[in-house]
């Protein structure tokens, strides 16, 4: 059977991951989205160039995540380009639509050198909200918020400007861009009628794309995913699985260690053994990936050989303690590639075990 997903339930899988890695990241992509939208609403953009926008904010700053980032670009006055180039790469090398990838590019690009509308928009929605303090009431940050943007008025777009002098006016709209229920319930009501499926070709693409922000955060693990990736597919071709199924088994390979960016770069790369209280954080990851995969029903059975991967026969594994009774053949595949290829691989405290050549799936 032909199985397609929804482009909009992946990118929200990324972007809940996304928020994983720091507390100053919770909420931004979100919160980004939902302004962005508030704008393009304003702007009159048709369905189409909403789609793009609001999915486009949702994984915008997906570049700072490569090889670690510092957050320094989160802050207002810090404009520096290179995450956003870095997330147009990976875009760009993951067979996404171009102009997708363009609006990544740009999100950092000030008034009047933006090529791209839907980056202008991003653009103004980010810097409104890394101005947004958790801590204290949003309606007693509107005059600061007001003031620092209209002080840099020259750096957007005047239509931008324009509407957020409006919007900024009213307490509903400041209340809600700090509301995750408002955000979440507006961003999906607006994407439940709309379908943007993809295939099983596509769904790789993406968690392709994901399995690199996940993997190269650590030089460790840099192929790691990528090597489960080429290793389950073929144990399941073994079963007699069909090309689909095997597929499917590859798009998990990819996603199976996307909640790992719950997991400090210190703990990943520390010479020698974690400690015990490392070692709870790294067990966490599985579950993380659970959680981030659970977006919608039709991306469960992904999500279940994705995240039971260290889920033991005899229930000693982790974190759900899922026994043989419950663990599906796929799952355990999963199981099977994940100890094989980190055994293969090098780790900071032992050498990895010598390669066998196989073939790619
Ligand atoms: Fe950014
Ligand atoms: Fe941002
Ligand atoms: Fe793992």
């Amino acid at each position: 059977m032909k199985e397609n997903y929804n482009f909009y339930n992946i990118i929200k899988s990324l972007s809940y991951a996304m928020d994983l890695v720091s507390k100053t990241l919770v909420g931004h992509h979100k919160r980004t989205a939902y302004v962005s939208y508030r704008f393009g609403l304003k702007l009159g953009l048709d369905t189409k160039e909403m789609k793009k926008l609001i999915t486009a904010s949702l994984i915008h700053d997906l570049g700072i995540f490569y090889l670690d980032q510092q957050y320094q670009d989160l802050k207002f006055d810090n404009e520096s380009n290179y995450h956003a180039e870095v997330g147009y790469k990976l875009l760009e090398q993951n067979s996404f639509d171009p102009e997708f990838a363009d609006i990544i590019k740009y999100h950092h690009h000030g008034y009047p050198n933006n090529p791209n509308q839907l980056s202008s928009i991003i653009h103004f929605a980010d810097r409104m909200v890394v101005l947004i303090l958790d801590d204290k009431s949003i309606l007693n940050q509107v005059d600061h918020i007001k003031k620092v943007i209209e002080n840099n008025k020259e750096r957007f777009c005047p239509e931008c400007f324009k509407i957020f002098s409006e919007l900024i006016e009213n307490e509903a709209f400041c209340l809600d861009i700090v509301s995750e229920e408002v955000i979440s319930k507006t961003l999906d009501n607006f994407f439940e009628d709309i379908d943007w499926e993809i295939d099983l070709d596509e769904l790789i693409n993406v968690s392709k794309l994901i399995s690199h922000i996940t993997d190269f955060r650590s030089p460790f693990t840099a192929a790691h995913s990528q090597g489960i990736a080429a290793v389950a597919p073929v144990l399941a071709e073994k079963y007699n699985y069909s090309r689909s199924e095997c597929k499917e088994i590859k798009a998990a390979a990819y996603l199976h260690d996307i909640g790992k960016l719950i997991v400090p770069t210190e703990i990943l790369n520390k010479k020698g053994k974690p400690t015990k209280e490392e070692w709870n954080i790294l067990k966490s990851h599985t579950y993380y990936t659970y959680q981030a995969l659970s977006t919608s029903p039709k991306l469960n059975k992904i999500r279940n050989i994705a995240a039971y991967h260290h889920e033991k026969l005899d229930g000693t594994g982790y974190p759900f303690q899922i026994d043989e009774k419950k663990l599906s053949l796929s799952e355990r595949i999963m199981a099977v590639a994940d100890i094989f290829t980190a055994i293969t691989e090098d780790r900071p405290y032992r050498k990895g075990m010598k390669k066998i050549k196989l073939k790619r799936f």
